[in-house]
């Protein structure tokens, strides 16, 4: 028999995610997921027959610790879903801290799905919320008054811009909301990071959460999907409600048994993420963390796994500058966000240096006055 020729784009492994600095979903799938898709099950998952997902989802639910798991089609679903799963009816609130993913770029779905009043805080050490910043923002007659939308979620991220929430710090957050009946949601897209950066494993995060959502096209590299994790009840519900908003999957192995690659061999198959690749992109972050520093740059955030903030308002270079150089070297930056993801290639960290060198070198050059002249400028280009 003629084998159909695989396209060139599945043979560089890494393609152009190699130069790509934009975000961690700009990985390349691999041969090992095409050959998955290729012996995956073709079977129908809304009628829950599609073995490939089916086998996803359970060790997924085993690696958490958690009885069930929903694949979804993305984070934002996910989120959502686990959302609008943990709520009621309103009036009601959720509480997260003010950089959340679900509040900032997932289209204003807290109030279009759950119809929920979205509470939103600054942590006070500028890293993660704390018990301290929870429990000062809940009024104590929130429950009882009917001025108020009761808060019945607490939704955490972790990572959030790539800093870990420790886990004695949701471990208290936890059993403050438990106390009070608020349940607990985790934006947990990168949280394979935390673990891969011995900050705990899935199992010991994910015992302090009703449901929780992780990504495989993030770090892990897979072309699409995420899940959500909680009980088999929640689940149930869950499953119903992805239906409603038309992500309901047929012959869904096709997108799961990439997924699967992505946590066997992105994440790695020990419990916490032993054997992986990630590892690699964490060390990468950090050279590069080190690299600004050491030329006299500074950080806007510090690095704890795969993402560089550097802090390029003190380094007066515009942001527009700063992209511009990079694409002269052929790199594709976004933001003074830098995210490394696994197939970043080394060649990208020497032509970052490069980048690094010319623009801290500008600012020994250059006085205050000619600074803010070029930045000007640079904003006008
Ligand atoms: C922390 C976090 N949560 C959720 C999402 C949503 O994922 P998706 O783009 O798959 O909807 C993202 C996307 O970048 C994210 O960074």
């Amino acid at each position: 028999m003629n084998r159909p020729k695989v396209s060139s784009s599945w043979i560089g492994a890494a393609g152009n995610a190699a130069l790509d600095l934009r975000s961690d979903t700009q990985t390349t799938p691999t041969p090992s997921m095409l050959a998955a898709i290729q012996s995956c099950s073709l079977l129908d998952d809304v009628f829950e027959e599609d073995t490939t997902t089916a086998d996803l989802e359970a060790h997924v639910a085993s690696l958490t610790g958690q009885e069930a798991g929903l694949f979804v089609l993305s984070g934002t679903m996910g989120n959502q879903l686990g959302l609008r799963t943990l709520l009621k009816q309103p009036p009601h609130s959720v509480l997260c801290d003010h950089r959340s993913h679900i509040i900032q770029y997932e289209a204003g779905g807290v109030a279009s799905l759950s119809q929920a009043l979205v509470r939103y805080i600054t942590p006070s050490n500028g890293v993660y919320l704390t018990l301290d910043d929870i429990s000062d923002a809940i009024l104590p007659w929130e429950n009882s008054d009917i001025h108020c939308s009761p808060i019945r979620v607490i939704s955490l991220e972790n990572t959030l811009n790539g800093m870990i929430m420790p886990l004695s710090e949701v471990k208290m957050i936890s059993e403050f909301a438990r106390e009070r009946g608020i349940l607990l949601h985790l934006d947990g897209a990168r949280l394979w990071e935390a673990v891969v950066a011995g900050a705990g494993s899935l199992a010991d995060y994910c015992q302090y959460f009703d449901t929780i959502s992780l990504c495989f096209s993030k770090g892990l590299g897979a072309p699409v999907g995420s899940i959500l994790l909680g009980t088999k009840e929640r689940m149930g519900h869950a499953r119903w409600v992805r239906k409603s908003i038309g992500g309901g999957l047929r012959q869904a192995g096709v997108v799961s048994a990439p997924a699967r690659v992505a946590v066997d061999e992105t994440f790695g198959k020990g419990p916490n993420g032993e054997g992986g690749l990630l590892r690699k992109s964490h060390e990468n972050a950090k050279r590069l963390e080190k690299l600004w520093v050491d030329l006299g740059g500074k950080m806007q955030y510090p690095v704890h796994t795969n993402m560089c903030w550097l802090d390029l308002n003190s380094s007066g270079v515009s942001l527009e500058r700063f992209i511009k150089m990079g694409s002269e070297v052929g790199l594709r930056i976004a933001d003074s966000r830098l995210v490394i993801n696994y197939q970043v290639s080394e060649e990208a960290i020497e032509r970052l240096q490069g980048v690094f060198e010319k623009v801290l070198a500008e600012k020994d050059d250059v006085s205050q006055e000619e600074k803010i002249n070029r930045y000007a400028a640079s904003k006008d280009e």
